[in-house]
């Protein structure tokens, strides 16, 4: 699978078939997180392959009760080793460095195993603590995220995205809106969010509408076709009819 292939058609998955994963593609999975970017080369870094299930419990269990979790077969936790981010970097490398580090690991993970395909979900809304009594984690490792991988057992529709004119500029920030003094938090009279958001949800119905008509234009051609040449017949035979009469 192309890379661009890969990136525009991974979805998030959440529903997973009761099939086991190679272990020989685990190890691809793996491999392609291993050679990932990371601040310094410091690879900070470390995955732990958990497959077994009553660990898998416990694990969606402090992801707040996200027990769709359990169904994946396979989950790759993605830990940071903060001492050699903080010898190095200090702060900056223990707040944003380890964060940056593992969630390009993460990615390369996931359209690894996409284009292997394998379905994947990043899920990382858990409660520290738990996750750490669970792992038994020195001081100096923080969970970063939990990878789960099986085959899919959902082909989900892509989630909206805002348009690319939205998001991304030339030279300068948000040339068509910019901060406005004394407006408050948003520093904007308008939050372009909320406006942008609420055109893209907008255009969902009409892009539905336009599918629709399409499956119906699909599907009543034929019979539009047989009406059609009964018609013609029917014209020929009237024609003929006249034709006779003179
Ligand atoms: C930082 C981060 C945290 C996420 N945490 C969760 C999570 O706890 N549970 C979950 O089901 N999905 C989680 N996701 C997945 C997002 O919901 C998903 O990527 C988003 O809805 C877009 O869908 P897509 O991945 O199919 O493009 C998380 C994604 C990111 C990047």
């Amino acid at each position: 699978m192309e890379v661009l292939e890969a990136l525009h058609t991974r979805r998030s998955i959440r529903k997973y078939l009761d099939v086991p994963v190679e272990w020989d593609k685990v190890g691809t999975i793996l491999d392609a997180g291993r050679v990932a970017p990371s601040a310094g080369n410091l690879q900070s870094w470390r995955f732990v392959v958990v497959r077994n299930p009553e660990k898998k419990k416990q694990i969606a269990d402090a992801c707040l009760q996200q027990y769709w979790m359990e169904q994946a077969p396979v989950f790759i936790v993605i830990f940071a080793e903060m001492n050699k981010l903080e010898n190095h970097y200090g702060i900056r490398g223990v707040r944003l460095y380890s964060i940056q580090s593992c969630s390009m690991a993460a990615l390369q993970m996931m359209l690894a195993a996409h284009s292997l395909g394998l379905g994947t979900c990043y899920v990382s809304a858990f409660d520290e603590n738990a996750m750490a009594r669970i792992f038994n984690l020195p001081d100096s490792v923080r969970p970063q995220c939990i990878i789960t991988i099986g085959y899919p057992d959902e082909t989900p529709e892509a989630p909206l995205r805002f348009r690319l004119e939205n998001i991304a500029w030339h030279e300068v920030w948000n040339p068509s809106n910019p901060p406005v003094a004394g407006t408050g938090g948003s520093g904007r009279v308008v939050d372009p969010d909320y406006t942008v958001w609420n055109f893209r949800v907008a255009e969902k119905p009409v892009q539905f509408a336009k599918e629709a008509a399409k499956d119906i234009e699909r599907v009543t051609r034929k019979r539009r076709q047989r009406l059609f040449s009964k018609l013609k017949e029917h014209g020929k035979k009237f024609a003929k009819k006249k034709e006779e009469e003179k």
